[in-house]
């Protein structure tokens, strides 16, 4: 192992520059020379591809976005494609890549594999829906950036006496809306992971309004649907005033958490030194605050298992007459 290559790919995330510089310096003081390779799996096809150093990643630990930039390459999932990227691969002697990204990033890392090249994977997504590990890189990020704007939103919905849908991320996980809305004290959050009824939301509007709560916070993922289309059910059944905000891309950016970046770095650093061990087809993770490591298939097959005990938390926090499923009193 000498020529170590970095990559970034997918929806940005807040830490991926974390991980770029722990990646970089973990492999210059182990004495290997480090590429990083612009733009994701397309930059790999077109060779767009720049030499890395200690400076390269200076200052960069506090910033959001990825300096190495992003994309999603649909040319890269054709045979085409990954054949133009093999050739580059051989073109620059790469002996091991890093990925960084989601899902659909470590599905291009195992068919660099299969062909060859070794490759790790690293968990950045802000959506936390990769169930290997407990945390992904920019999951902690996103949550503080919502929580951000939940509190603010609080100000003017307490104001104006009315309810308020925030739409978050999260593709089809309901992660970034139940951490978020459990911390910033929704009434009510909705999410992929567990059935909702307009009609029991608007039970608990009015049943709010009755002791005198005038104003609501609900959280939404956007897994389950529009904001739009949720806050006009509710007018059109209780006629209240609802109004809706989608969050959107504000989610995705800013300063890393601390903890984002300690992941970031731990995870890195780890994934540096299992290439170096001739480990490949792998992916990182973090479980009960160790650095872990598996197969990519095995990692990709395992199943999300739903935190019921923070979604019961969040509504009994929010809701007297909430009834947590399956207790006895
Ligand atoms: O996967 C990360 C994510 O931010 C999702 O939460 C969101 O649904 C999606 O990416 C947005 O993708 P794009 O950047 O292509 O609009």
């Amino acid at each position: 192992m000498r020529n170590i290559a970095l990559l970034t790919s997918g929806g940005d995330s807040p830490g991926m520059n974390a991980a770029i510089r722990a990646v970089v310096r973990t492999s210059i003081n182990r004495g290997l020379n480090v590429l990083g390779i612009n733009r994701g799996f397309s930059g790999l096809i077109n060779g767009d591809i720049i030499e890395m150093n200690m400076s390269s990643v200076a200052d960069i630990i506090h910033r959001g976005g990825t300096i190495l930039k992003t994309a999603r390459s649909e040319e890269f999932k054709t045979d085409e494609g990954l054949r133009k990227a093999l050739n580059i691969a051989g073109v620059f002697k790469i002996d091991g890549l890093i990925v960084i990204g989601g899902d659909g990033s470590f599905r291009g890392a195992e068919k660099l594999c299969e062909n060859g090249i070794p490759c790790i994977g690293i968990p950045g997504t802000i959506d936390n829906d990769l169930a290997y590990t407990d945390y992904t890189i920019g999951f902690d990020t996103a949550v503080n950036n919502v929580l951000d704007s939940i509190n603010k939103i609080r100000d003017t919905s307490n104001s104006h006496e009315r309810v308020t849908i925030i739409e978050v991320m999260g593709r089809n996980s309901g992660d970034i809306a139940l951490y978020a809305g459990l911390a910033g004290g929704a009434e009510t959050i909705i999410i992929p992971e567990v059935s909702y009824s307009i009609d029991d939301i608007c039970k608990r509007l009015i049943e709010g309004k009755n002791r005198n709560k005038l104003y609501s916070i609900i959280v939404l993922a956007e897994g389950v649907g529009k904001a739009t289309d949720i806050a006009e059910e509710i007018h059109e059944k209780i006629n209240i005033e609802v109004r809706a905000t989608i969050l959107g891309y504000i989610q995705r950016g800013g300063n890393p958490t601390a903890f984002d970046r300690i992941l970031a770095s731990r995870l890195g650093s780890r994934a540096v030194e299992l290439l170096m061990e001739n480990k490949s087809n792998r992916v990182v993770g973090i479980k009960d605050n160790h650095i872990i490591d598996l197969q990519i298939e095995e990692a990709l097959s395992i199943e999300k298992k739903f935190q019921t005990e923070l979604y019961d938390l969040a509504n009994v926090l929010s809701n007297s007459k909430y009834e947590v499923p399956g207790r006895k009193i």
